[in-house]
């Protein structure tokens, strides 16, 4: 290769790289968007698992609640994400209902968020193997895990 050729290419990489860098290191998120953010994304849960929770009730096969399941696995492992400093109730224009507890006691909050990965994960994993008696059984312990936060962390 030749040194002019060299040149030519670093600088392709680097038109191409730079931007990709310069988005990871630049992206950011005003409180109140944030907010926004995970009030939008708990309805979206809320109605997912409400779906199950019918689904399961008119005597549907796990494996048919897969990807709603798989969803609600997703979302749980982003939720603490989506308190960042500065975003509760009061901190913001947005109303919101996040206990100023998330950050006075933050390992209890990631604590409350890890029982529902794992809750989660399990009923995606008992939905992937169309364990139905399984899966019902576990949506009583999200429903738990959703409670063991909320009582907690959100006001009423
Ligand atoms: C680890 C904590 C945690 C878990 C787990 C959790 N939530 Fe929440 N949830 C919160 C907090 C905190 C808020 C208040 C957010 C705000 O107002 O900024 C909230 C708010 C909500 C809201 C209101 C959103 C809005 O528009 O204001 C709904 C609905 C909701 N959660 C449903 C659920 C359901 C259903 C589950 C379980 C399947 C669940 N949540 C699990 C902490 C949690």
């Amino acid at each position: 290769m030749s040194k002019t050729h060299l040149i030519a290419g670093l600088l392709i990489a680097g038109v191409i790289v730079a931007p990709v860098f310069a988005q990871t290191t630049t992206v950011s998120l005003t409180p109140q968007q944030v907010v926004a953010a995970r009030q939008a994304s708990f309805d979206m849960s809320s109605a997912t698992f409400g779906a199950i929770l019918k689904a399961a009730k008119e005597g549907a096969d796990a494996k048919t609640e897969s990807q709603p399941a798989a969803a609600l696995a997703s979302w749980a492992k982003v939720l603490p994400s989506l308190f960042p400093a500065g975003t509760g109730v009061g901190q913001t224009p947005m109303e919101s209902k996040a206990k100023l507890d998330i950050w006075t006691d933050r390992a209890g909050f990631e604590k409350a968020a890890a029982n529902y990965v794992t809750a989660t994960a399990t009923l995606s994993s008992l939905a992937e193997a169309n364990n139905t008696a399984g899966f019902t059984a576990q949506l009583d312990e999200v429903k738990k895990a959703c409670g063991g936060c909320h009582k907690p962390y959100r006001e009423r």
